[in-house]
């Protein structure tokens, strides 16, 4: 009888099906914060995966549903399902497993120099001489068996003169998550933007349906949902807003059923919740790289100049950061990582050394009066300095002919043939396009220099 009750209790509580709370949230890393032993653990249990045939699983029916689950309101939560029930069958391998994610954007002005396209973590390009097949990492004697029994995994890196074009900068994909507020708007931009360029820029099997046979769908797809649960936490009750229209055109609903998985969207809306049981791993703070030293991205965290609150111009701050010129504004505002790039810190010791020898003010007239308040992140000093400093006292001044040398590029345009495919509207594109030149301009002639250049 006990026994016949605690079952009934725990049935109606698996049929209530939503609203349950986790009682373990697993952390999505990014993959540079796994140890080198815990990333061989996880590839060691993907290979296994693959010997015993999921890969092929998964990437069928990835291919299968394709059509209805690009280029509409279905996009993200369909991948948020897909991608758990990735993790969860590979945790029956390796109980320790957790998705991690790629913060690709990181990468994004020099995506060749990514120590996440080489051997220590997902391994680099196709060879050309055979076949496109990678030629290491952790997957290179793999045998892959969809659509093709006996194939490797290829990658054919979009190249022109001789590097991979740069793709969206955490600084655009900060301003993607703070300007678009409808779902429908959102979810499309995030799809048109980093979510096809990583796809486009990495070729081979990537920009193909049959793209989860290669490990960086799931690191990359992790990461658009990652993006998505930081909108969902950042705009007002973001975990209940779903919108737009289905690949049929019916009006997309939290009712609706996700495609081939069968659960409705609004048991997946909130992460942490209903055997979505996991959450995104924030910034690491900025690690000193010795005692008494200080690291590269202490020079840049201090930089007014690479500071968004400190270097744009109250409109162009309202136009593209509006979470900045709000009171109290939250962590969820900026997804700007740690990790800095070797460009950067140039320019912010040049920076410094120009500042020191001109102190007589000419040259930066205010700096004083708007030093960036420091926080342990990047992401911390950009918002706590927007909380505290009054942004109508306009930008610091510069030498912004030193600034010129370190314009943000544009990201790359990706072909019409590759956006058809995916279901993307043409027009759409374009008019993202546009807005992401336009915003990249703003920032660029108001002289600010991005830490990631
Ligand atoms: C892939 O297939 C080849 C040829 O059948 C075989 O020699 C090799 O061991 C297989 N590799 C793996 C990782 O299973
Ligand atoms: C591989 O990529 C290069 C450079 O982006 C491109 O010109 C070529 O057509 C691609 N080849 C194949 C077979 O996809
Ligand atoms: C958030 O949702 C609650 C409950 O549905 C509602 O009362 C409130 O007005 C919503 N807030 C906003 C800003 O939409
Ligand atoms: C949905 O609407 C678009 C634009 O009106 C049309 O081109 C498309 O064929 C429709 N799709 C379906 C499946 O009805
Ligand atoms: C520039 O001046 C600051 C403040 O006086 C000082 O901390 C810093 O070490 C100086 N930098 C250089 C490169 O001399
Ligand atoms: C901020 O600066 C503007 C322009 O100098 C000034 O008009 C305004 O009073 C200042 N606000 C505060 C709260 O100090």
């Amino acid at each position: 009888m006990k026994l016949f009750t605690s079952l009934l209790a725990l049935s109606s509580a698996i049929t209530v099906g939503y609203a349950q709370e986790c009682t373990n949230l697993l952390v999505r890393k990014e993959i540079r914060d796994l140890t080198s032993d815990e990333w061989s653990y996880h590839a060691l249990a993907l290979t296994r995966m693959n010997s015993n045939g999921w890969i092929k699983w998964f990437t069928r029916i990835h291919n299968e549903n394709s059509m209805e689950v690009h280029g509409n309101s279905m996009f993200l939560p369909w991948h948020r399902n897909f991608i758990n029930e990735f993790e969860q069958t590979t945790r029956r391998y390796y109980p320790e497993f957790t998705l991690p994610y790629w913060d690709s954007a990181r990468d994004y002005s020099s995506p060749m120099n990514s120590e996440v396209l080489t051997y220590r973590y997902v391994g680099g390009n196709g060879d050309p001489d055979n076949n496109f097949c990678i030629t290491n990492g952790p997957f290179k004697n793999w045998n892959l068996t969809y659509p093709d029994d006996a194939s490797c995994l290829t990658r054919n890196f979009t190249i022109e003169d001789g590097k991979m074009p740069p793709w969206q900068s955490p600084e655009e994909m900060t301003y993607i998550t703070q300007t678009f507020q409808t779902y429908e708007v959102f979810a499309m931009v995030l799809e048109q933007s980093l979510h096809a360029s990583i796809h486009n820029a990495i070729g081979g099997m990537l920009p193909s349906m049959n793209s989860p046979n290669d490990m960086i769908f799931y690191l990359h797809h992790s990461n658009i949902d990652r993006l998505w649960w930081r909108w969902q936490n950042l705009v007002p009750n973001g975990s209940t807003l779903y919108d737009g229209i289905n690949y049929d055109n019916s009006t997309a609903l939290v009712t609706d059923k996700i495609t081939y998985f069968g659960n409705t969207v609004e048991s997946i809306l909130e992460v942490g919740k209903n055997g979505y049981c996991y959450t995104y791993q924030e910034n690491t703070p900025v690690q000193k790289r010795s005692a008494g030293g200080s690291s590269g991205a202490d020079a840049v965290i201090t930089n007014p100049k690479m500071n968004l609150a400190t270097a744009l111009p109250l409109d162009v701050l309202k136009k593209y950061f509006p979470k900045l010129t709000a009171d109290g504004t939250s962590s969820f505002a900026v997804d700007l990582p740690n990790t800095v790039s070797t460009r950067a810190v140039q320019f912010a010791q040049k920076y410094d050394r120009m500042v020191n020898r001109s102190a007589a003010g000419a040259l930066i007239d205010n700096r004083n009066a708007k030093l960036p308040v420091v926080g342990r992140t990047i992401a911390d000093s950009t918002v706590i300095t927007a909380n505290t400093i009054n942004l109508s006292t306009s930008p610091v001044t510069g030498d912004d002919k030193l600034a010129d040398q370190y314009k943000m590029p544009y990201p790359a345009a990706i072909p019409e043939s590759q956006l058809k495919m995916n279901n993307l509207n043409l027009d759409d594109y374009n008019k993202y396009l546009k807005n992401s030149k336009e915003f990249i301009d703003a920032l660029n002639n108001a002289g600010y220099v991005s830490p990631y250049i």
